[in-house]
């Protein structure tokens, strides 16, 4: 039985495949944030000289990728952007998303909103039919971070406030607890429309349009 590390390293081995075969060379590529992100990163430094540079979703990737030698770009300088690799908390069988579990997900989703292809990568575990098990997070400015809790609490959700965590643009975050999401697209909105609120972790306005899914048979493709 594969460990999760192993599922994570053979669908980074897939991503990594799939970047060189489908990202011309020169091309710049989007990179995600959190622990399978991180082994396509490893991966990705195999295949360095035919990318011509990346986006990186937090600092933390910025480093690591500049670790490896792989260029990083400011967002601000690319127009075109190929492909966008990233891990997910959950995906549902539309290929919406929640995410935010390492806090990146401000500039995950500026990131995903530029690339031409969003191409999500995961273990068989983020798989759910609905989402909502995995606590929301919610960006928050943070004067706003009480207001937005009572706002999110009558949306039925119980807001908690991530301890000791600043995100990568000095905001606070509220991990959503108790929601069960039937309508993503719709809670993405209604959330977004709090005052005070920066960005909410559902990604299902820009959802994935391909995931590859590591299970203990193989990885498997699925497309929007
Ligand atoms: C980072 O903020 C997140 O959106 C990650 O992409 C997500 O939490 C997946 O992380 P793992 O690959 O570590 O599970």
């Amino acid at each position: 039985m594969a460990t999760q590390d192993e599922l994570k390293q053979a669908v980074a081995r897939a991503a990594r495949d799939y970047v060189a075969d489908r990202l011309p060379v020169g091309g710049i590529l989007g990179v995600g944030t959190g622990s399978t992100a991180n082994f396509f990163i490893d991966e990705l430094a195999a295949i360095k000289d035919r990318i011509g540079g990346t986006v990186a979703s937090s600092e933390a990737t910025a480093k690591r990728l500049a670790g490896h030698g792989i260029r990083v770009l400011d967002l601000n300088d690319v127009d075109v952007m190929g492909i966008y690799v990233d891990g997910a908390d959950e995906i549902d069988h539309g290929l919406a998303l929640v995410k935010g579990g390492g806090g990146a997900l401000t500039r995950e989703k500026i990131v995903a909103a530029v690339a031409d292809v969003f191409v999500c990568i995961c273990d068989a575990s983020k798989r759910v039919q609905t989402m909502g098990r995995f606590p929301l997070p919610v960006e928050v400015i943070p004067m706003a971070r009480a207001y937005v809790g009572r706002e999110l609490a009558k949306l039925g959700g119980q807001p908690k406030l991530r301890e000791g965590m600043v995100t990568d643009n000095g905001n606070l975050i509220l991990d959503v607890h108790g929601l069960a999401i039937t309508d993503p697209a719709g809670l993405e909105d209604r959330i977004n429309q709090i005052v005070g609120v920066v960005t909410n972790g559902l990604f299902a306005r820009r959802g994935a349009d391909v995931l590859l899914l590591a299970t203990a048979d193989g990885v498997q493709t699925h497309a929007r």
